[in-house]
């Protein structure tokens, strides 16, 4: 078990470069599925939500070469249709794109239902509802997603929610489906982009991904390709945002910067400076900082995923603040920690009401998901004292080497692990 233990209070300055994106490299590498052939992925991130996809696919029995420490190929030409257990999707939410890829391959899919970072209920009914349409019967017994057809056949459908993860799930069981899919009000994210280019790029006929119509035509067969996954929203936003709290001076390098943008224009006007280049954003913060009201929304709006980290930074601004979430029910369990910290925060079902504090104090807090994680390092960096976060598995879920790369910004943040008799020792 291992613990960040941070000394607060360092400006930021220098480079840092963002990974390839988590929620994309989780739907990519199952749906090298869908190709009995080789495929190169590059830009994998190396976080312990892609370790569990890959030894999945090793355990289906797919043949994964680790190129370099970014790269793999990987050949499921031998692969056998198996069902998967509980005790490999338990971990993390994408875990059921396996059911649209195998879907997609074999006809048939027998799948866990996925765990992943706990924001109140995860209904799974759009995904099901897209499989149904397309001619599969859906069963949910003792656990397991059972989903079987003699054909996919394409057909349209409106989904009732915007939901990335059921747009995904859809699209890969259609793109070997037979005539046209076609996905309204799908969901628009940068990764329902990558995806789409992905299977494009292994043969498919994937038009529209990144607007909410997205048309699919079913191919027979797929083929191996060489794709580079695009750098990580989140991750970029989550350095943006401890950038402006800290304040200072970093370039944030390998972003797309339209990605970032609902990000670069609440940094804006929170009092933060951001300057876009061609694949970096530059953020400097040295004035103080202003309240401002966001709302999570689904893309191109303010990332849910950046919801938590953001509290931080309105927890030290001038002012009141309104934070509303709009995409979970249950996104604030954070909040007691930021509290135990110093923070003024009200909150009233899905809004949080911040009202900004001189500063915070360094404290023992938790990581209670992959972005409160987050969050809990930047008030850690914020912070006056020394901050130990805890359940640090969540952060190592989704953020590659973020001690090397916020230290190389100047922060004070190790990984230690304790002992059963709770000894801290260095971890490196
Ligand atoms: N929803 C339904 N029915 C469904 C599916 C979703 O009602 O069948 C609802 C959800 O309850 C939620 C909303 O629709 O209120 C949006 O859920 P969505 O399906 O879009 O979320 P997801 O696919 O489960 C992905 C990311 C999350 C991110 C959300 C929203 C992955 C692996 N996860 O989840 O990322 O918060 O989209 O953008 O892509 C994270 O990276 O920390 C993370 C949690």
């Amino acid at each position: 078990m291992d613990n960040f233990v941070i000394n607060g209070g360092h400006e930021l300055f220098g480079e840092v470069s963002i990974s390839g994106a988590k929620n994309a490299a989780v739907a990519i590498i199952p749906a090298a599925i869908l190709a009995d052939d080789v495929v190169r992925i590059e830009n994998i991130p190396q976080i312990s939500d892609v370790q569990l996809i890959i030894e999945i696919l090793d355990r289906m029995g797919a043949d994964i070469k680790l190129v370099n420490k970014n790269t793999l190929d990987i050949d499921t030409s031998n692969i056998n249709y198996q069902s998967v257990p509980y005790e490999l999707t338990s971990h993390f939410r994408a875990s059921y794109y396996l059911i649209g890829a195998m879907l997609g391959r074999f006809n048939q899919a027998e799948v866990a239902m996925p765990g992943g970072c706990n924001f109140g209920v995860r209904p799974i009914d759009q995904h099901i509802k897209g499989f149904e349409m397309l001619g599969a019967d859906v069963d949910i017994v003792d656990g397991m997603v059972c989903a079987k057809a003699d054909k996919l056949m394409g057909t349209s459908i409106y989904m009732d929610v915007v939901s990335v993860g059921a747009t995904i799930n859809i699209m890969l069981a259609a793109v070997k489906a037979r005539g046209l899919t076609i996905i309204e009000n799908a969901a628009k994210e940068p990764h329902i982009v990558d995806l789409a280019n992905f299977l494009n790029s292994m043969g498919a006929d994937v038009r529209g991904a990144g607007t909410d119509v997205i048309k699919i035509r079913g191919v027979e067969k797929m083929h191996g390709c060489t794709y580079s996954i695009i750098p990580d929203q989140i991750e970029a936003g989550t350095y943006m945002v401890a950038t402006a709290a800290c304040g200072g001076d970093v370039l944030i390098k390998n972003v797309i910067p339209k990605h970032l943008e609902s990000i670069s224009a609440k940094l804006e006007e929170a009092g933060a400076e951001v300057i876009e280049y061609d694949d970096a954003v530059r953020v400097t913060r040295f004035k103080a900082l202003n309240k401002c009201n966001v709302k999570t929304m689904p893309h191109p709006g303010f990332p849910t995923d950046m919801q938590p980290q953001m509290a931080v930074l309105l927890s030290i601004a001038n002012g009141t603040s309104i934070l509303s979430e709009s995409v979970w029910d249950n996104r604030f369990q954070y909040v007691g920690q930021l509290l135990r910290m110093g923070a003024d925060i009200q909150v009233d079902g899905k809004v949080a009401v911040i009202v900004g504090v001189p500063k915070l104090a360094g404290v023992s807090v938790k990581a209670t998901d992959l972005r409160a994680g987050a969050a809990m390092i930047i008030a850690g960096l914020v912070a006056e004292g020394t901050t130990t976060v805890e359940d640090i598995v969540y952060v190592d879920r989704g953020y590659e080497d973020i001690v090397e790369k916020l230290s190389a910004l100047g922060a004070d943040i190790k990984r230690v692990s304790v002992n059963d008799d709770n000894a801290v020792q260095t971890a490196g």
